[in-house]
């Protein structure tokens, strides 16, 4: 007979924090399963029962889970990589297994999904729903107005315009850049065009997520309005935006 999880990890996985904290909300019983108060160490069928929190249920997507990563400069965005360099595949725990969503350069640091949900790995990465994604890069020299304007308005590379972007000088030579395209090495190539190759560049945001608090290597479980805000985040783009 199918044993079924333990509670914490259902919980944990549905984004309500780490076990411990899961484990902490069952010892304080605030969890209920069927309509009984749940003990640590209970497992349950996230198909069949019923689980609530504090009264309200937990809307329990059984085995997907989505991770926010805080990837450090010099791993590899790949789930393996033939020269033997980290990935962020082995920041995250190896089950369930999950991939990235879309990729960092080896040298960029910041915010990346992993996922095991395919369909919202579909929707984010697809050209024709993207996400806005700010980063930050520090480059050589400082931009111009002109030169912002440029990264605003779109610039020449060699597989073609840029669609508008946001740019903004936050910093002398730290420009704020917001894309939805992913193409490679993108934001590196723009600043490039514009006569100021980046030293460093970081992911800030994806979307609706942001995270100021999460280290490089550090990850946390998305809980379920973060994916909700996420999927809304991806819609279709009309042709207009593009
Ligand atoms: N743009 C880049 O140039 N590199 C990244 O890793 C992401 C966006």
């Amino acid at each position: 007979m199918h044993e079924g999880d333990r509670l914490q990890k259902v919980l944990a996985a549905a984004g309500l924090g780490s076990r411990r904290v899961c484990e902490n909300m069952i010892e304080d019983e605030r969890v209920t399963v069927n309509g009984e108060v749940a003990v640590l160490g209970r497992r349950v069928d996230p198909e069949t029962d019923r689980i609530e929190v504090d009264g309200l249920r937990v809307p329990v997507r059984p085995g997907l889970v989505t991770y926010l990563l805080n990837k450090p400069r010099g791993v590899v965005s790949t789930a393996s990589d033939p020269q033997g360099r980290p990935t962020v595949v082995q920041l995250v725990p190896a089950e369930p297994r999950v991939f990235p969503v879309g990729r960092l350069d080896t040298d960029t640091e910041g915010l990346l999904l992993l996922t095991n949900d395919g369909d919202l790995a579909h929707r984010l990465t697809h050209p024709s729903f993207g996400v806005d994604k700010e980063y930050l890069a520090e480059v050589d020299g400082s931009p111009t107005p002109a030169q912002l304007r440029r990264l605003r308005e779109g610039v020449e590379l060699d597989d073609g315009m840029t669609a508008p972007a946001k740019a903004s000088l936050v910093a002398p030579g730290a420009v704020r850049l917001v894309i939805h395209e992913g193409r490679n090495r993108q934001v590196r190539r723009m600043c490039e065009a514009i006569g100021h190759p980046v030293r460093r560049l970081v992911r800030t945001r994806i979307g609706p997520l942001a995270d100021r608090r999460l280290k490089p290597g550090e990850w946390r479980v998305l809980d379920t309005d973060e994916v909700r805000s996420l999927e809304a985040a991806a819609l279709p783009r009309t042709t207009f935006e593009a």
